[in-house]
């Protein structure tokens, strides 16, 4: 695996594939890799020949600066990890690299980007998260890039982006990766303390609740999200938002007659958790 930290260097990287007749996939993360960015880059090589994860912990995203200042970084694990798994190629730019001095663009996606995660993190989040992955896509033009269904709404703001600008990948979206309890993996989940990584059971456990109302008959919004809400409380974590959205759109569903998502966002202890699943009548 060779480390590349320039956008020239990634671009040479890629074209020498591509004069091989190679296919590009792009796994962009922020590091502090686990088991769920496994899984994207192992759907990265089933996908395409060349496979680069790009590694950059995005300032512009982070709406609270202690979280930015503890997001773990351990760049010297990540790449063993990545040898491990036969990625091709890291990139990962210092800051200066997608942000030089006097840069002042930013990508918004308007509706989607305003909504859950873009009401409580801000509006500032997701143009971010986008101003970012629009900047790597252009760097690298992947045939693929994966995603995590992790961070649903994520997928669905970099999704409708990539269409509106036709942005160079087409979007892989890779199931959510769990413990064997059903915690997500997270980044963040290493801030737990043990006894708050017990209470952070009341998202995967809010989520199963709702799958359990709908296998019960339950088609009414409310009572889905009833449902969810109630499993929370013995864990004495309450929920920031407990939505059932609509998985495109994240516009709210009152009535389940098709595939819908049941999002949950919570803090425990230090840490902000999110989690998702999609429920079908
Ligand atoms: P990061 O949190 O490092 O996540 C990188 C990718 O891994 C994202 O697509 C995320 O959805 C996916 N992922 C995280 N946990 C997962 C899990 N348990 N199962 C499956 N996939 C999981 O998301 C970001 O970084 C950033 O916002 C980024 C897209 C890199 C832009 O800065």
């Amino acid at each position: 695996m060779i480390t590349v930290r320039s956008v020239a260097e990634v671009r040479a990287h890629v074209a020498e594939a591509r004069r091989g007749g190679r296919s590009v996939a792009l796994v962009p993360t922020m590091g502090a890799l686990h088991a769920g960015h496994d899984a994207l880059v192992r759907r990265a090589h089933a996908l395409c020949d060349e496979v680069v994860v790009s590694l950059f912990v995005n300032p512009a995203q982070f709406d609270d600066q202690a979280d930015l200042a503890a997001y773990p970084r351990t760049e010297g694990a990540d790449v063993a990890r990545l040898e491990a798994l036969g990625v091709h190629a890291l990139f990962a730019p210092p800051p200066d690299e997608p942000y030089p001095p006097g840069h002042a663009t930013r990508v918004v996606v308007g509706g989607l980007s305003e909504v859950l995660e873009g009401e409580f993190r801000g509006a500032a989040h997701f143009a971010g998260v986008c101003t970012i992955v629009a900047w790597l896509l252009n760097a690298v033009g992947p045939d693929v890039a994966v995603f995590g269904q992790k961070d649903a709404q994520q997928a669905a703001v970099v999704a409708r982006m990539v269409r509106d600008l036709a942005l160079p990948g087409r979007l892989e979206i890779v199931p959510t990766v769990r413990e064997n309890d059903g915690l997500a993996l997270s980044s963040r989940n290493v801030r737990l303390s043990p006894e708050e990584r017990a209470r952070a059971l009341a998202l995967p456990r809010a989520l199963e609740a709702a799958a359990d109302a709908v296998a019960a008959g339950e088609r009414d919004g409310a009572r889905i999200t009833a449902a969810a809400h109630a499993a929370m409380a013995p864990f004495d974590v309450a929920p920031e938002y407990l939505a059932l959205v609509d998985p495109e759109t994240f516009a709210p569903v009152e009535r389940l007659n098709g595939r819908a998502l049941v999002a949950v966002a919570a803090h425990v202890g230090p840490v902000r958790l999110i989690d998702n699943a999609f429920l079908s009548p």
